[in-house]
């Protein structure tokens, strides 16, 4: 009888023994996984911080050439992808540089060498070539930046000083200082 109790709760011991090896099992792998995340996570961060995050920006002052590759009465559109900006020759030989961005909302104008004329393509606005607004919605004149004479002789165009537009004036009075004669 008794023999009979012990052979019959062999199994059982021997199924409650394996659970428990299981649960064991799956408790060391989570804390591994665990283990292995807390890494992870710091390494990344480490990684992260050799690395950091710079913003390379254009330089707001940028050399355009000399003064004599510039023909009068012609726009210059060789710098509009990398720096968003004419340079402008008028035919008194005055310079000046402007930044290629509609009043209205911000598109970059074309400058149409035909019809002597920006024209934004976005909503048909229409500029003079010294930027003043003429038909269309632009609200007003195109903003210049500075330009001036470098140490080598060459034309200097400093985007931190911007001479902006104001509606229903001509730029060429209202800031000669954005005007250069060489
Ligand atoms: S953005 Fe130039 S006309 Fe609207």
């Amino acid at each position: 009888m008794v023999e009979n109790e012990l052979t019959t709760g062999q199994p059982e011991v021997e199924e409650r023994h394996d659970k428990a090896e299981k649960r064991r099992k799956f408790l060391r792998r989570i804390g591994w996984g665990s283990i292995a995340g807390f890494i992870g996570i710091n390494l990344a961060a480490f990684v992260r911080f050799m690395y950091p995050r710079v913003l390379f920006e254009p330089p707001t002052t940028f050399k355009v050439g000399n003064p004599v590759d510039y023909p009068p009465g012609q726009v210059n559109t060789q710098f509009i992808n990398k720096y968003g900006t004419w340079i402008v020759r008028q035919g008194d030989g005055s310079f000046f540089a402007m930044e290629a961005k509609c009043t209205h909302l911000g598109c970059t104008p074309n400058w149409l060498e035909a019809q002597q004329k920006f024209k934004c393509p976005c909503h048909g606005s229409g500029y003079y070539i010294s930027g003043f607004n003429f038909e269309g919605p632009a609200p007003r004149p195109m903003d210049r930046f500075k330009i001036s004479i470098a140490e080598d002789g060459q034309l200097l165009v400093d985007k931190s000083i911007k001479f902006k537009g104001m509606p229903g004036k001509d730029s060429n009075q209202m800031h000669p200082q954005s005007l250069l004669r060489v």
